[in-house]
Parts: C-alpha cells; structure tokens; sequence
C-alpha cells in the first residue's frame, strides 16, 4: 500500500472524474494526500463528487470540460494552474461507449466514441505535457485503455480502434518524454462494476457469459483500478515506462479450447 503522504503538494488533473472509475481514482489520489481537479461534462456530477471528497478530507475542484473541445481542455489546465500553481499528474479517464453492430454504426457514433477517447486524450496530454515541459518538474500521465484494443472487440469497434490509439499515443509520448521527466502509461481494467458500464452487460446471459470469461470470476471493483493507477502515478513506478498494466482477472488470457 502506498504511503498516506505520497502525493502530498501535487495536483492532479482526473478527466471522466466525477463518476466511475475517475472518481475512484480521484478519490485514492486525494486519500493519498493530492489535490484534484475533476473535469467532465457534467457540472452537477462533478459537484457532487468535489463535495464527497471535501467530507473526506481531501482537497478538490471541479471544471465542467468537454474533453473533445481543444479550448475547454486550455481552459481546464488553465483553471488548474490558477488553483494550484502545477499540475504534477493527468489520468485520462473520459470515455464514451455503446453496444452496436459495426455496419449499422452511424458517423455521429463513430465520432462521439473516438472524438471522446482518442481525440480528447491526446488534446489532454498535449496541454498538460506542455505545461510538464515549460515547467521543468516533469510529471505523470496514466490513460485508461481496453483490452479490445489488441484483442479486437465485437460491437464496440469505435472505442477498440480508438483504445488501441490510445494505447500507441501512451507509447509514443513515454519514448519522447522521458528527458523531459513526464512518464506516460496506461491501465486495462477488466470489466469493472461502474454504473457506466452496467448496461453493457445489463442482459443476463450476456453477464453470465462475461463472467465465465474472467478467471478470476468476478468483475472489477473501481478501487482495485484506483490502486492500479496511483501505482504508476507514484514513485513506485518511478522506471515505469510506456507500460499498460493489464487489471482484468486474466479476461483477456485463456480464449483456447475448452
Ligand atoms: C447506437 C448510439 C447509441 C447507442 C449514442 N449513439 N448512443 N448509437 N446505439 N446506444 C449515437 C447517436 O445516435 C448519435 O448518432 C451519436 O451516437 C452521438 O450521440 P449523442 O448522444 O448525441 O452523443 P454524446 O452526447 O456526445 O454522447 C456520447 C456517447 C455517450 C458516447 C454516445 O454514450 C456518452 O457520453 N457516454 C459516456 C459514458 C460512457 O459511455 N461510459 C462508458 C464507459 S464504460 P446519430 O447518427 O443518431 O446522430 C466502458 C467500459 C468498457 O467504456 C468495457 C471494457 C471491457
């Protein structure tokens, strides 16, 4: 377990924050000493969850961001910095996603889901990296990806072509910002228990089915995502580089014969 004190004096910006596994997340980043800044489209969400974690003891804001708008992203580092001098981590967290068959996938689909999570994880990392860059203390950067993204993904080929970007861009950015101090990785939860993902295992077979498929029998518990995360964003994971940390109970491992 990591120290109570780790991320004491720095900021962390959570995208998707105000609810699931951001918020998770968040929350272990504040309970870990951190200040936060949650962004997501949604202000009353985001409010709520600043209130949790104030009654927590923790410290938090909240900026209403649309993470596929590049000014609103500006904005957001912008805010951040005004309210806590530097902004030290960033955990892409803001995704989209929906069941449906690839050929009846509309052009708005296609772009809502990759817009959210490829787009606007880059235009995320971008602005934070800049601010990492100019200010000489490095930082961290962790993006929530999906094992469908290698393994391929039936109804979901918007956010497994975009996930599986997501996972090159983590790459990429960990091999050409490490002089500068930013380390960048990624995280692969499993199947996680979030209200947001519920209903895309909502119908009862399908649910059965998954959770035969997880070795471990059991889906994700968003603290467990969090743990994952705060790893890799703490001096643990200080010669962690371009990783993506698989936390899936073995979901993706075992699709031979029997
Ligand atoms: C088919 C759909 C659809 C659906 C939306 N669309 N939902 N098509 N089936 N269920 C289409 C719309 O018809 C529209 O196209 C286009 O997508 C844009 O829809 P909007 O609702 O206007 O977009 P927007 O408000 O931007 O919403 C984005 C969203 C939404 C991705 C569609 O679901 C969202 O914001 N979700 C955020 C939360 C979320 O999804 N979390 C899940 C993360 S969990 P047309 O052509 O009609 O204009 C997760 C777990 C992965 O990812 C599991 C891994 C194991």
């Amino acid at each position: 377990m990591l120290p109570e004190k780790t991320f004491e004096g720095q900021l962390a910006i959570v995208t998707g924050g105000g609810s699931g596994i951001g918020l998770a997340v968040a929350s272990e980043i504040s309970r870990l000493g951190g200040r936060v800044v949650l962004a997501g489209r949604k202000p009353e969400r985001l409010a709520d969850a600043v209130a949790a974690l104030t009654a927590a003891g923790g410290r938090a804001m909240a900026q209403p961001t649309d993470v596929r708008q590049p000014e609103q992203v500006d904005a957001l580092v912008e805010a951040a910095l005004a309210w806590g001098g530097s902004v030290d981590m960033l955990v892409n967290s803001a995704a989209g996603n929906f069941l449906v068959d690839a050929d009846q996938l509309s052009v708005n689909g296609w772009l809502a889901v990759v817009n959210t999570v490829l787009n606007g994880t880059f235009f995320c990392s971008r602005a934070v990296g800049r601010q990492m860059i100019a200010s000489g203390r490095g930082g961290r950067i962790v993006s929530i990806v999906a094992s469908y993204a290698w393994t391929g993904g039936p109804h979901t080929v918007h956010s497994a072509s975009a996930k599986a970007g997501v996972v090159a861009m983590t790459r990429t950015l960990a091999a050409e910002w490490a002089r500068h101090g930013v380390r960048v990785n990624a995280v692969c939860p499993g199947p996680t228990d979030t209200e947001g993902a519920r209903p895309l295992w909502q119908d009862p077979l399908a649910r059965e089915r998954l959770l035969a498929s997880i070795p471990v029998g059991r889906f994700a518990k968003p603290e467990e995502i969090a743990q994952a995360t705060t790893y890799l964003l703490s001096p643990y994971a200080d010669y962690v580089n371009g990783e993506v940390l698989v936390i899936d109970g073995g979901e993706w491992l075992g699709k031979g014969l029997s």
